[in-house]
C-alpha cells in the first residue's frame, strides 16, 4: 500500500489510535533503540508477472514498535524519499522463546519486533533508495540502495550457497558484500542453514547474521531456504524440537512469494525471475522422520508447479534444498540412503523427486549440507548418462553441490568418486557458487574461493530446445 504522507497519517491513527494519539507528541525514552536493524530485501509475490513487488524487513528492539514505515525514491538524500509507505501487517513480537531451553535466560530480554513493508511495482533494472523506521518520525535507519532485478534483460546472476553463518574462521561474507558493491549479482539464495546458532540463544546469533549479511541483503534481494540447522533438534526443550520456528518466524517476508507459487508455507515454494524458473524445497522432509509429513504435499506442489512452467517464458528451471540428491563423500548415510530417499523415495517411488525433475527438463539441481563443492556429469537414476553438458533437458540432471558458504568444517572426500562425478574441490575451499544465465540457451556456473575471490571451478550448460 502507497500513500501520500498526510493520508498515511491518518491510516496510522485509524490502525492504532491509542499509540499515536496526539501523533508521536511523546515518545518514550526508548525512541533510540526502535532504530531499524537486521535490514533485509525478498521478492514480493507476483508469479506470472515476475515480481516487481519487494518486502522490505527489518527489525526492531525497542518495546513500542506500532507500525512500520519504509520511504523510498530515486536519489541518496533523504529528501529525495519522497514516498511513504505504511506497512499493512502489525510488527511481530518474537522472542524465539520456542527455541529456548528451560535452562536459558529468559527471551523476554531477546523481545524483537519484526517489521514488514511491501513496495509494489517498483521500476526495473534500476536503483531505489529508501530507509525504515516503526515510527512514522523515525529515528530512521541508514538510506540503503536496492538494486531491483530488470526482467527484461538479457543477462541473470544470482549467487547462491548452503551452509553460511557469521562468526566462523572464513566466510563468504566480505566477498559477497564486495560483489553487491559492484552490482555483480541480482539476487542472492541461500539454500539451508543459516547462522549455526545454538537452539537456546533465543535468536541471537540470527540477529547477528542478519546484522553481517546487511550490506548485501538490504541491497538485493536475499531469499532462504531451509536447513536441518533450522530444525532446532537440539533444543533441549523438547517441545521446540523440530519446529522450524526461528525460521518461519524470521523469514516470514517470503510467505507473500511463497503464496503466489501456491504454496502455503515459505519451507518450499518458487519464483521466477526474468527467464528463470526458481524451486525451493525442505529435504528435511526425506530425512527426519519428525518432518515427514511434509513430503507428500512437497512432491504434490512440485509436479504441479514443474507442470505449470511455461519454457518459452522461463526456459531454465533450476531446483534447489539443502540436502544433495548425488554426492559422493563417504560410506555414510548422507550421500547413500538420505540422498537416495530425496531422489527415489522411501517404499513410494511417487514420492522420489527424481523422476519429477526429469519429467519436466529440470537442469540443474543445487544443495548443501556436505560441507564441500562437487559437481556432477548429466545423471539420473544413478547412472552417467553424458559427459558433456549441452543438450541434456530431459534426459539427465546436473547436481551441483555448494556447501561451503562459511561453516566450520569441511567434509572430506574419503571414497572413489563415482562415474558420473565431474568436479571435486579437494582443496575444500569455503566459497558460494553464481550462476550467470547469459541467455535462453547458456548456463555459466562458477565456483568463488572466499578467501581472494579466485575461481574454483567453471563450467556452462547448453540447452539448444526446452524439451
Ligand atoms: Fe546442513
Amino acid at each position: 500500500m502507497q500513500v501520500a504522507v498526510v493520508l498515511l497519517l491518518l491510516c496510522i491513527i485509524a490502525v492504532a489510535p491509542s499509540a499515536f494519539a496526539p501523533f508521536a507528541a511523546a515518545l518514550p525514552a526508548t525512541v533510540a533503540s526502535n532504530l531499524p536493524e537486521q535490514v533485509h530485501v525478498v521478492f514480493g509475490g507476483t508469479r506470472l508477472l515476475r515480481p516487481t513487488s519487494y518486502v522490505i524487513q527489518f527489525v526492531t528492539l525497542g518495546n513500542n514498535a506500532a507500525a512500520s514505515f519504509v520511504q523510498f525514491g530515486l536519489a541518496p538524500d533523504p529528501a529525495a524519499l519522497t514516498t511513504t509507505v505504511l506497512g499493512e501487517d502489525m510488527p511481530v513480537l518474537f522472542t524465539d522463546a520456542d527455541g529456548a531451553s528451560s535452562e536459558a535466560a529468559p527471551c523476554a530480554q531477546h523481545e524483537r519486533f519484526l517489521h514488514s513493508v511491501v513496495l509494489n511495482d517498483l521500476p526495473q533494472g534500476t536503483t531505489v533508495y529508501y530507509r525504515a523506521a516503526c515510527h512514522a518520525d523515525g529515528p530512521w535507519s541508514d538510506v540503503f540502495a536496492l538494486k531491483t532485478v530488470n526482467h527484461t534483460a538479457p543477462r541473470l546472476v544470482a549467487s547462491v550457497f548452503g551452509d553460511m553463518g557469521s562468526q566462523m574462521d572464513v566466510t563468504s561474507i566480505p566477498m559477497l558484500i564486495q560483489d553487491t558493491k559492484a552490482g555483480a549479482h541480482d539476487l542472492v539464495i541461500h539454500y539451508g542453514d543459516i547462522a549455526y546458532g545454538p537452539p537456546n540463544d533465543c535468536g541471537a546469533s540470527s540477529d547477528g547474521f542478519l546484522n553481517d549479511i546487511q550490506p548485501i541483503a538490504a541491497s538485493v534481494p536475499y531469499i532462504f531456504g531451509v536447513g536441518n540447522h533450522e530444525s532446532e533438534s537440539e533444543a533441549a526443550n523438547h517441545t521446540a524440537r523440530y519446529k522450524y520456528h526461528n525460521f518461519l518466524m524470521r523469514y516470514g517476508g517470503q510467505h507473500a512469494l511463497a503464496a503466489a507459487s501456491g504454496s502455503s508455507s515459505i519451507r518450499y515454494f518458487s519464483f521466477n525471475v526474468q527467464r528463470v524458473h526458481f524451486v525451493l524445497l525442505d529435504t528435511d522432509a526425506w530425512v527426519l522422520p519428525e518432518v515427514w509429513s511434509l513430503v507428500k504435499p512437497q512432491i504434490q506442489f512440485l509436479e504441479k508447479d514443474l507442470a505449470s512452467v511455461d519454457r518459452s517464458e522461463t526456459p531454465w528451471i533450476v531446483v534447489m534444498g539443502h540436502r544433495a540428491m548425488y554426492c559422493t563423500k563417504a560410506a555414510d548415510a548422507e550421500c547413500n540412503d538420505e540422498a537416495e530417499a530425496i531422489r527415489y523415495g522411501f517404499g513410494n517411488p511417487q514420492h522420489g523427486i527424481e523422476r519429477l525433475l526429469l519429467q519436466y527438463g529440470v537442469d540443474l539441481y543445487l544443495s548443501g549440507h556436505t560441507h564441500h563443492y562437487m559437481r556432477t556429469h548429466p545423471v539420473a537414476q544413478g547412472k552417467l548418462i553424458q559427459r558433456s553438458y549441452v543438450n541434456f533437458r530431459g534426459k539427465g540432471v546436473v547436481h551441483v553441490q555448494s556447501g561451503v558458504g562459511g561453516v566450520a568444517s569441511p567434509d572430506p572426500f574419503t571414497v572413489p568418486p563415482r562415474e558420473y562425478d565431474a568436479f571435486w574441490d579437494a582443496s575444500y575451499a569455503r566459497g558460494w557458487a553464481r550462476l550467470t544465465f547469459w541467455n535462453d540457451t547458456h548456463l555459466e556456473v562458477e565456483q568463488y574461493n572466499a578467501v581472494d575471490h579466485s575461481l574454483v571451478d567453471s563450467f556452462t550448460i547448453v540447452q539448444n530446445s526446452y524439451l
